[in-house]
């Protein structure tokens, strides 16, 4: 059954309210009045799509006005987020419908990349979103958290409060944020919100705990973490550099009267695994984590710079945005990169949501070829394509 009578459109301010009320309640919450303003922040209400039935919001949908890092370079980006469609409106069409109405305005705005974090991973490869990134979740009891090589500390550690830390946090990530691909900007308001701490997003756990590390040249890591019987949990653990990182780490491994220590979505390339000294005790499960979806294909391929020389034809598959479907003449080395749609026939073939997985250096084309996902007809194309897509750090993103 289709909804054609369900009007979707950008929601105005005194409907955000009711849109939030909506949105929480989809993933099964209840919005918190006492978090309203710090959410309100984040949210674009131009770009705020919802769906009304009968006047009553029965979907909902935003984008983030962002920009990403791809090899120090940092491009436009719309992060899709806030999806939802109510238990009674379900599987009618609806995120079909709000997709297709977000995907044609990122086009017109000119912004050839989008990505999403998924609750499912079922739901949006459908759309064009390929994994572009993955994170690990570690579990470590506190008994095997010895690390090899304990370095040299230049600087302390010292806890701060939500307020200083609204202050020091933005500075590490904009910084180490640069030399990551993958890393999208989070404007002020995201770092209001993550210092309000709403308490629904606890998961039961306590409040954050803020702590830095700094020499005498000031801050150079933070981490931020919250305790539930005997667990450290770690959100967010950052350092600009080994010695800070190390530094944090080893604070949380030495929190007294803890057991055990989880990390959330850290990258799978991250050093400390190699500084455990019983790193069999790490537990250790990836799961995706930024779905990239390339909304303009040949802007996105020249936006990008490339190690090596490649020289292909892709034919790229994109039912969802049909604008994209084409073949296109891919010339890109480390001078520059030109994408341009000719009638030549394809060196290789696959849909855009594998174009997508392979845009950060994330997974190669081998691999996805290996799979299924890709088709190649010209021995040699995808290996030559791949060399040119390679990256020296895996993609990685923090989403708060
Ligand atoms: C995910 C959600 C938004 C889907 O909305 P919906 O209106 O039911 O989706 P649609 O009817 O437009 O479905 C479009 C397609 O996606 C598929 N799909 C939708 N949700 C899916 C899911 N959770 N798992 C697998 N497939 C799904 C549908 O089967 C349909 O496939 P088809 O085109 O092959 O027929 C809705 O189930 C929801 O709000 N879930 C809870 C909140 C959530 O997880 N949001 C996603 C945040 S990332």
């Amino acid at each position: 059954m289709t909804d054609q009578h369900i009007d979707i459109r950008p929601i105005t301010e005194e409907e955000w309210p009711e849109w939030a009320r909506a949105g929480t309640r989809a993933f099964g919450g209840r919005f918190d009045p006492a978090d309203e303003s710090q959410i309100r922040g984040i949210i674009e209400i131009d770009r705020s799509l919802g769906a009304f039935h009968n006047g009553r919001i029965v979907g909902t949908t935003t984008a983030h006005t962002l920009e990403l890092t791809i090899l120090s370079r940092h491009v436009p980006f719309a992060l899709v987020d806030a999806v939802s469609v109510q238990p009674t409106h379900r599987r009618r069409g609806l995120l079909n419908r709000m997709m297709k109405l977000q995907l044609e305005e990122f086009q017109e705005r000119g912004e050839f990349l989008a990505g999403l974090t998924a609750t499912e991973s079922s739901i949006y490869g459908r759309f064009g979103f390929g994994i572009a990134s993955w994170g690990e979740n570690w579990t470590i009891s506190r008994d095997h958290t010895e690390i090899l090589n304990v370095p040299q500390q230049t600087g302390e550690t010292r806890f701060v409060d939500p307020e200083e830390m609204r202050s020091i946090w933005p500075q590490i990530f904009e910084r180490v944020r640069h030399e990551r691909n993958g890393m999208f900007s989070f404007p002020d308001p995201f770092w209001d919100l993550f210092q309000h701490d709403p308490e629904q997003w606890r998961g039961g756990a306590s409040g954050f705990f803020h702590v830095v590390y700094e020499t005498d040249g000031g801050p150079t890591g933070c981490v931020s973490y919250r305790l539930q019987s005997g667990v450290v949990i770690v959100n967010m653990l950052l350092g600009e550099n080994l010695e800070a990182e190390r530094a944090l780490w080893s604070f949380c491994f030495g929190i007294d009267l803890m057991t055990e220590i989880r990390a959330l979505a850290r990258p799978v390339d991250d050093p400390l695994p190699w500084l455990l000294i019983n790193t069999r005790k790490l537990e250790r499960s990836v799961r995706d984590e930024l779905w990239l979806r390339l909304v303009d294909v040949p802007a996105a391929i020249e936006a990008r710079s490339y190690d090596s020389e490649a020289r292909v034809v892709i034919e790229v598959r994109d039912q969802f945005c049909p604008w994209n479907q084409g073949r296109y003449e891919m010339d890109v080395s480390p001078d520059g990169a030109l994408c341009k749609q000719t009638t030549r026939s394809p060196d290789i073939s696959l849909d855009v949501s594998e174009l997508g997985a392979a845009y950060l250096g994330g997974v190669t084309l081998e691999t996805m070829r290996r799979s299924g996902r890709v088709d190649e007809t010209t021995s040699g194309a995808v290996a030559m394509l791949d060399r040119a897509l390679a990256v020296d750090r895996q993609p990685w993103i923090i989403d708060m």
